[in-house]
C-alpha cells in the first residue's frame, strides 16, 4: 500500500518534471509514467546531493516521448493529480529534480501549476 502510494509520488514527481514530456500519442499511460518515475520516489521524500540514475533515466524517457500539447497536459495533469496529494514528498525537491537529471524546464514545477495555461503558452 505504501509503496504503492510513493510509486505514484515518484511518478507524478516525474511527471512534473516532465512537464515537458507529454506521452507520444498517447502511448504512455498515467500508470505507465508513475510506475517509470517510481525510481525518484526516494528523492522527493529524502534529498540528497544527486538524483539516481534509474530515476533520470526514466524522466528522460518520457520526456523523450512528449510530441503534443495534448500529451503533455495528460501527463501534467497525471502529475499534478498524484503527487501533489500525497504525504512526504518535499516540493523544492520536485523543482530541482529535473536540472540534477540535465533536463532544463521552463518553468517551476508546483501545487499550483495549471495544465492548461502552461501548455498553451509554450
Ligand atoms: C526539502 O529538502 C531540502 C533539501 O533538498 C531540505 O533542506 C528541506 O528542509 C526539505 N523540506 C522539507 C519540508 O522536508
Amino acid at each position: 500500500m505504501a509503496s504503492s502510494m510513493l510509486v505514484k509520488v515518484t511518478c507524478l514527481s516525474m511527471i512534473c518534471l516532465v512537464l515537458d514530456i507529454p506521452l507520444a500519442n498517447a502511448a504512455l499511460s498515467c500508470g505507465q509514467i508513475q510506475l517509470t518515475v517510481a525510481p525518484c520516489l526516494g528523492y522527493l521524500r529524502n534529498p540528497g546531493p544527486s538524483v539516481s540514475a534509474p530515476c533520470c533515466n526514466g524522466l528522460r524517457s518520457i520526456y523523450g516521448q512528449s510530441k503534443s500539447i495534448a500529451d503533455r497536459q495528460s501527463v501534467c495533469r497525471c502529475v499534478k493529480g498524484t503527487i501533489f496529494g500525497l504525504p512526504g514528498i518535499n516540493l523544492s525537491a520536485l523543482s530541482s529534480i529535473a536540472p540534477k537529471c540535465g533536463i532544463n524546464l521552463p518553468y517551476k514545477i508546483s501545487p499550483s501549476i495549471n495544465c492548461n495555461t502552461y501548455f498553451s503558452n509554450l
